[in-house]
């Protein structure tokens, strides 16, 4: 049912802020005065002690799962200590990359049936790790093949281009490395503000969501474009990836996600005036890099659209002109679900603009249970 919306798309899209208040439900523990902010994940509670010990944590999916996990990968890292590595399903099947005893393997995918992701599962079963699935889809082939997991509860996705899925994945594996992470007391201040910023995520969904009719006027701006470039780093390096997977797969125009501090290695070849280029520099400690990045491509000529927090519009546009997007500012980690919503929508414009099918993009299947 697409209720008031026009796809599901759409739909998926503004139920951001309703979709991530389920996914958090009864997992956030704000305590009382001397009491710690926590996380409890259920299905994760009695593994925790094993994933603390493991050598290693291995994220494996495909599309953009991969890419949610490629966004939590930071957090992940800093709160566990735990070396983090990313699999793309397909290609640890090609290789027959090492997976050891001693490694966790998180495997991540809306459906819980994407065929390479589930190869991959049996693959690191045979290999003895201990198996750990995120889905959306209860039941699945991945919930009931891994040894414990986490259920998203994003509720049922049916849009082939993954929003609300992705947003929610990006949050259980923030919640995931709250609870993998110990509660020291260096680092409980962090903890807390994630722990504040996640209660406080749906509201500044719900604001950046205002960006509707903005992005739609950019869309009919890029209507003819043959190409289109997102550059990102460190937390957005996924928003990136996956805003160039969105555009790509759905308003079937040429998009690549670039990271910035690879573009003096090839991609500045690129830049002229004409070739729209989307950088996404939202406050972190990547901001500065950022800017400098800006400048180079404001340098060149380049046709940037910056996508920056709140009251950054001056920051990033001296030295030439450019399109800014402001978003709402929120903790680091959790900026790549905010920054993802602007380009999801350019999608969505760009797609009903063009003239074509949003919902159901020519060649793509919603589950891909094939090789
Ligand atoms: C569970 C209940 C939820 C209830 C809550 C109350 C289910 C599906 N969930 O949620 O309805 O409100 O307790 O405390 O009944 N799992 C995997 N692999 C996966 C995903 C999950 O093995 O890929 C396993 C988990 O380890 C767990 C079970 O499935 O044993 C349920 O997971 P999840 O729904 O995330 O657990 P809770 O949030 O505790
Ligand atoms: O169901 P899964 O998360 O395992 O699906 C993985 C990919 O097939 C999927 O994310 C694909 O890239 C989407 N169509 C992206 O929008």
């Amino acid at each position: 049912n697409k209720g008031n919306y026009e796809h599901y798309m759409q739909k998926e899209i503004h139920e951001q802020p309703e979709s991530l208040k389920t996914t958090m439900r009864g997992r956030l523990i704000r305590g009382g005065s001397c009491k710690a902010k926590t996380v409890l994940l259920g299905g994760l509670k009695d593994h925790l002690k094993t994933i603390r010990r493991s050598r290693r944590i291995v994220f494996i999916g495909c599309g953009t799962s991969y890419n949610a996990a490629l966004a939590a990968r930071p957090i992940l890292e800093e709160l566990s200590g735990i070396p983090v590595t990313m699999e793309i399903a397909s290609d640890l099947l090609d290789r027959q990359g090492p997976i050891y005893r001693e490694d966790t393997a998180v495997f991540v995918s809306q459906s819980g049936e994407t065929a390479d992701t589930l190869l991959a599962l049996e693959y690191a079963l045979d290999n003895g790790a201990l198996c750990v699935g995120i889905t959306n889809t209860v039941g699945s082939a991945i919930a009931r093949h891994t040894h414990c997991g986490v259920h998203i509860n994003a509720g049922c996705e049916i849009g082939v281009a993954s929003t609300k899925a992705y947003t929610s994945q990006i949050v259980v594996m923030a919640m995931l490395a709250l609870a993998i992470g110990g509660d020291t007391i260096s680092n409980q201040a962090r903890r807390e503000a994630i722990i504040d910023g996640l209660f406080d995520l749906p509201n500044k969904v719900r604001e950046v969501l205002k960006l509707d009719q903005e992005m739609k006027d950019l869309a009919s701006l890029l209507i003819a474009e043959q190409s289109l470039l997102v550059f990102g780093r460190g937390y957005n390096y996924a928003t990136s990836l996956e805003g160039a997977l969105k555009v790509k797969e759905v308003a079937l125009m040429h998009s690549e996600g670039i990271l910035a501090g690879e573009m003096k290695h090839g991609p500045l070849a690129l830049v002229d005036e004409t070739l729209p280029i989307v950088v996404i520099a939202t406050r972190d400690t990547c901001f500065s890099k950022q800017q400098s990045v800006i400048q180079q491509l404001h340098a060149r000529k380049g046709r940037l659209i910056v996508v920056c927090s709140k009251g950054d519009a001056a920051a990033v546009s001296s030295g030439g002109s450019c399109r800014v997007i402001e978003v709402p500012q929120v903790e680091d980690c959790l900026q790549p679900v905010v920054n993802i919503i602007p380009l999801q929508l350019l999608a969505y414009h760009l797609t009903v603009l063009r003239g074509f099918n949003v919902d159901q993009p020519r060649n793509l299947a919603k589950s891909v249970t094939t090789q």
